[in-house]
């Protein structure tokens, strides 16, 4: 019988999903300046709990606190901060959800660093000179990133997720070009992916059999030169050996914006594409189509559902078994309870009305993530100049308490 929303999920550890939607994974800028959880995740994620998906990722925790995606990140490289972050994953149990931490180093993409940037290869990202991790650094990252996984299994987190999409550090180790290595985690497809490929299985190691482990993978990195369909496919075919559960496919980077539905150009892919890639909506379905036949891990697509039909056709297609929604959570966390009851047909989209470029619209979601997480609306009536500006004006005052907290303990 082919599946549907409400159908419940299986995964191949023996956990059961409640239905099949989950949420997309989303940075929150919540964290305090020693960048723990905070009652803002608390409210936040009760919030996303009772509005209905059957499994939540967390926004990207990073495995190392002096390399940041933005000042606001949890990242977990001590064992501080642990009793927020059960209130954090007890919140996100509520309404019998699944949540699941997203595990994440920037490498050269990092928002915030206390020391510059670093990732595979020597280099330069824009105009800022990014150093090469050493051999001992990129075995550590394998220490690094289990630590964190397990500590969302002990503070009770029900999954995790190992971020490997968008440009950050996995992805980066995975694409040419980034990746110049010439020792063991650099020429080959297999050495590219070793990194990823470790850390996945020394996580399974590590948790055990029975808890959920994923991975967020780039489809291609939709740029000339860089990680082809045919090698994730590949690199998917090793990661279900290694032990994982659900692969999430995505793509793109902060430079090819595709994972947020733009183009080379930054314009709409809805505003530029072929009907019938928009009328199946998702960005990344056809990749899904391709993989399906390969292997039989459970497969999310997340990136442009937006209407029911799309999302039912795409399960019943069985190319799809969980579909991921993101940015209209931020605008009411309420929607999946409507999709599953079947009251409401399409979620809301508002960058589609109108004419606005990629940061001013991400940053409308980032500041409703905030409002959420205050117990207030989202704004409904958009200035999406003003957007731009609080956004960065927040970031701004976090990126000054998390330099000043790492002063302070420097000096301590
Ligand atoms: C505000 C915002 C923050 C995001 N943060 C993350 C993140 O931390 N990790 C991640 O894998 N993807 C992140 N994404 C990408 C989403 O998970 C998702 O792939 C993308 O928004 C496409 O899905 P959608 O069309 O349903 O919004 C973020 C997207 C937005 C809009």
């Amino acid at each position: 019988m082919p599946a549907h929303l409400n159908s419940p999920l299986t995964l191949p550890c023996g956990a059961v999903l409640k239905n099949r939607i989950a949420k997309g994974a989303m940075t929150e800028g919540l964290a305090n300046p020693l960048n723990q959880a905070t009652e803002e995740h608390v409210t936040l994620y009760r919030r996303w709990a009772k509005g209905g998906c059957g499994m939540l990722l967390t926004g990207n925790v990073q495995v190392d606190r002096r390399h940041l995606e933005r000042p606001g990140n949890v990242a977990i490289d001590g064992n501080d901060g642990l009793a927020a972050l059960a209130a954090y994953a007890a919140a996100g149990r509520e309404n019998n959800t699944h949540i699941w931490m997203q595990i994440n180093h920037p490498g050269r993409q990092a928002g915030v660093t206390a020391e510059g940037l670093a990732g595979p290869s020597a280099g330069t990202y824009g105009d800022a000179p990014v150093r090469a991790l050493d051999g001992a650094e990129v075995e550590d990252l394998v220490r690094r990133f289990v630590h964190v996984a397990r500590t969302a299994q002990q503070t009770g987190f029900t999954g995790v997720q190992v971020h490997s999409a968008h440009g950050y550090l996995m992805s980066q180790f995975l694409s040419p070009l980034t990746n110049h290595r010439t020792d063991a985690w650099g020429g080959s497809l297999e050495n590219r992916a070793r990194l990823l490929v470790d850390v996945t299985r020394a996580i399974r190691a590590a948790v055990g059999a029975e808890f959920p482990v994923s991975v967020k993978l780039n489809s291609s990195d939709f740029q000339k030169g860089g990680l082809t369909e045919d090698e994730s496919c590949e690199v998917v075919r090793w990661l279900c050996d290694a032990g994982m559960d659900l692969l999430e496919i995505s793509g793109g980077n902060y430079e090819s914006q595709v994972m947020v539905g733009r183009d080379q150009s930054g314009e709409l892919i809805s505003r530029t594409k072929k009907a019938s890639t928009i009328a199946r909506e998702a960005y990344f379905l056809e990749f899904a189509a391709k993989l399906r036949p390969q292997v039989t891990v459970p497969l999310m697509v997340t990136g442009g559902f937006r209407t029911l039909s799309a999302m039912e056709a795409a399960l019943a297609s069985g190319e799809v078994d969980v579909i991921g929604l993101a940015r209209p959570l931020c605008i009411d966390a309420d929607l999946p309870n409507q999709l599953l009851a079947g009251t409401i047909a399409r979620l809301p989209s508002p960058e589609e009305e109108t004419t606005v470029d990629t940061g001013s619209s991400i940053a409308y979601y980032f500041n409703q993530v905030r409002k959420l997480a205050a117990g207030e609306d989202a704004d409904r009536d958009i200035d999406w100049a003003e957007q731009l500006q609080r956004h960065s004006d927040f970031d701004g005052a976090a990126e000054v308490r998390y330099r000043a907290a790492l002063s302070e303990a420097a000096t301590a």
